[in-house]
């Protein structure tokens, strides 16, 4: 009887030790055996620190900064890369169609910079012409599209402006490597230099005509 006692007092007090007080609510603060991470050196925004020497926890950025959402400007108005639109998007808001028409206004300048960044990116692949006789095609990648193709021509800028951003079946997108407007540039150096495949007489200029036909 008295090691009976003896163990249920045990048990008793080793139950509640464990398991008595959980959920208890105490001003003191716990015996920690292991701290973690609990306490710990930090920067917390808007709130003076000794760290900087201007005694600042938000730091300013550092001068010469890009800022990653520039304001482009097309035509008159102002877009950002964020802001979800045809320039952006490349389709007409609310569906899933492409958009028709480059957003950016074509000028000789822009048309040069598309030239620039086509012969960057796009001519390892597709070839300075648009053939997708490109270097990397000496290497056995059979599959490169020929941009001339009557498939590729007719389809809407937006269509092209979504493959150079997000790829299409095996080429990858190179979103992350051209800006927007760039790649607005580059769709419309591409058109460029389908139309000068596709064109006929009728489209030069009737003073130069002469020159064509010597
Ligand atoms: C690393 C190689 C590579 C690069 C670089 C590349 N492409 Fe492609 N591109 C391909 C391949 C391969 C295909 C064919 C994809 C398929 O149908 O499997 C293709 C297909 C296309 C198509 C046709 C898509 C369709 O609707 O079928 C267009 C338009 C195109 N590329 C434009 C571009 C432009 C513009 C650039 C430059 C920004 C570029 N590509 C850069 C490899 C490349």
């Amino acid at each position: 009887m008295r090691y009976f006692l003896l163990a249920l007092l045990l048990a008793t007090v080793a139950t509640v030790g464990v398991a008595g007080f959980r959920g208890a609510l105490s001003r003191k603060p716990p015996i920690e055996v292991f701290a973690d991470m609990d306490r710990q050196e930090k920067l917390r925004p808007q709130v003076p620190n000794g760290l900087f020497p201007d005694g600042r926890s938000s730091q300013l950025p550092p001068s010469g900064t890009v800022a990653r959402t520039q304001p482009m400007a097309v035509g008159n108005a102002t877009v950002y890369s964020f802001e979800e639109g045809p320039v952006t998007t490349g389709r007409i808001t609310g569906t899933t169609n492409f958009i028709e028409l480059n957003p950016f206004p074509i000028s000789a300048t822009f048309l040069a910079r598309g030239q620039e960044r086509y012969q960057i990116t796009c001519s390892p692949c597709h070839g300075a012409q648009g053939d997708g006789k490109g270097s990397v095609s000496k290497y056995g990648w059979a599959t490169i599209a020929n941009l001339h193709d009557k498939r590729i021509s007719t389809q809407p800028d937006g269509e092209i402006f979504n493959t150079v951003g997000y790829g299409k079946s095996t080429m990858s997108g190179y979103a992350s490597h051209i800006s927007i407007e760039d790649r607005w540039a580059i769709v419309a150096y591409l058109r460029a230099l389908q139309l000068s495949r596709i064109a006929g007489i009728e489209d030069v200029p009737a003073d130069k005509r002469a020159l064509l036909k010597k």
